[in-house]
């Protein structure tokens, strides 16, 4: 079969288009014929070998994808399943690890996965807009609901809202009914943050952040509720803008992170976090659950993926060249 590989770490001229036997299902397994697969933050991180994991060469990206099932491994009890099912596929495998990152990823034409990763894909949902949900738009949900715990009446910062987990994030923080600052790096990417209805849109790159967001939200204020400042802050950033974030945090208010783009080992100001007394929250990963109910609510129209472009695979390099250039937009997909 044909996989997008890398023999080693590097950038993007390292990656190209393979071929390698197709896995065999073993039991209690199934053999999906992948139709979409999704770029991530990760991935570019991954290729560059920049994470601290130990990754097995050669390595294929891309942890999101969809398909249909092709077949099962010998003597597996099948349950609701059949072959030519619309599956999206969770891409944590136990024992193997994520697809991408410790297992071999989709970003070819065949995968198998244990029965328990697959998740059906509902009537109305397209291949693409599957494959753009998992790792983001899951870690995302996981986030903004379960840990966070977003309110109607809050205002929410999102730093680098224009990736899978910003845009995301931007929109499930409006579907709760919140007020969203979101910050991206170019005009177009500012405009694009208000289509899909962030109600005040900041440049990621500027060094006046703190002031800018002030000046929407307000100055915090010691032991004071009702002054201003963000209620919450979603940071997945680090880097420069972990000391500024509590900064622009109201009395009591939360930081909730899911990664650190731009460096996990940042300076801090504690005297922040006593003296406003700020909670940090940390979110990892999605709940099979909630991918379910993703496609639930895209299936009923309440959720769009932002999507920024959809490419053969033989585009894996200009893909993965405009995540690592800053110049997308929502999810990056690619088919096969
Ligand atoms: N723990 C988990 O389970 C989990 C799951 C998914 C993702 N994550 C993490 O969450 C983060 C976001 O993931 P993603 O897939 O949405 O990434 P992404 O698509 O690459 O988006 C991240 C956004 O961050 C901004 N950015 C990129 N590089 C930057 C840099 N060096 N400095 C400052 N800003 C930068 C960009 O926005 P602008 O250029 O517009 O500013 C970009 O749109 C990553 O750190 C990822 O590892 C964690």
């Amino acid at each position: 079969m044909r996989a997008v590989l890398y023999d080693r770490h590097g950038d993007v001229d390292e990656l190209y288009l393979g071929e390698v036997p197709t896995p065999l299902p073993a039991a209690g397994q199934a053999l999906v014929r992948v139709r979409a697969c999704a770029l991530n933050g990760f991935d570019p991180m991954m290729l560059a070998g920049t994470t601290g994991l130990r990754v097995p060469l050669p390595m294929t990206p891309c942890g999101d994808a969809s398909g249909e099932i092709e077949a099962f491994g010998p003597g597996t009890d099948t349950g609701g399943w059949s072959v030519a099912d619309r599956v999206m596929l969770d891409p944590y495998i136990p024992g193997r690890g994520m697809l991408g990152e410790k297992a071999r990823g989709a970003a070819s034409e065949y995968v198998s996965v244990p029965l328990e990763n697959l998740v059906r894909i509902p009537d109305g949902v397209s291949f693409e807009h599957a494959a753009a949900l998992p790792v983001a738009y899951g870690t995302a949900l996981r986030m903004i609901e379960d840990r966070a715990r977003v309110q109607p009446d809050e205002t929410v910062l999102v730093l680098g809202a224009t990736g899978g987990v910003g845009c995301c994030s931007v929109q499930l923080c409006k579907r709760i009914g919140a007020t969203v600052i979101a910050t991206g790096s170019s005009d177009r990417k500012l405009e694009r943050l208000r289509d899909i209805g962030a109600d005040h849109v900041l440049p990621s790159r500027s060094a006046e952040l703190v002031r800018m967001v002030r000046a929407i939200a307000g100055r915090p204020r010691y032991h004071a509720p009702d002054s201003g400042g963000v209620d919450v802050v979603v940071n997945y950033i680090g880097g420069a803008t972990w000391a500024a974030s509590l900064k622009v945090l109201r009395f009591q208010g939360r930081m909730v992170t899911c990664g650190a783009t731009a460096g996990y080992d940042p300076p801090t100001d504690i005297r922040y976090i006593w003296s406003f007394e700020q909670t940090i929250i940390g979110s990892d990963g999605w709940t099979r659950k909630g991918l379910a109910r993703l496609l639930d609510i895209v299936a009923d129209g309440e959720l769009d993926p932002a999507i920024h472009a959809v490419r053969p695979i033989e585009e894996i390099r200009e893909a993965m060249g405009e995540l690592i250039a800053r110049d997308v937009f929502g999810k990056s997909l690619l088919t096969l």
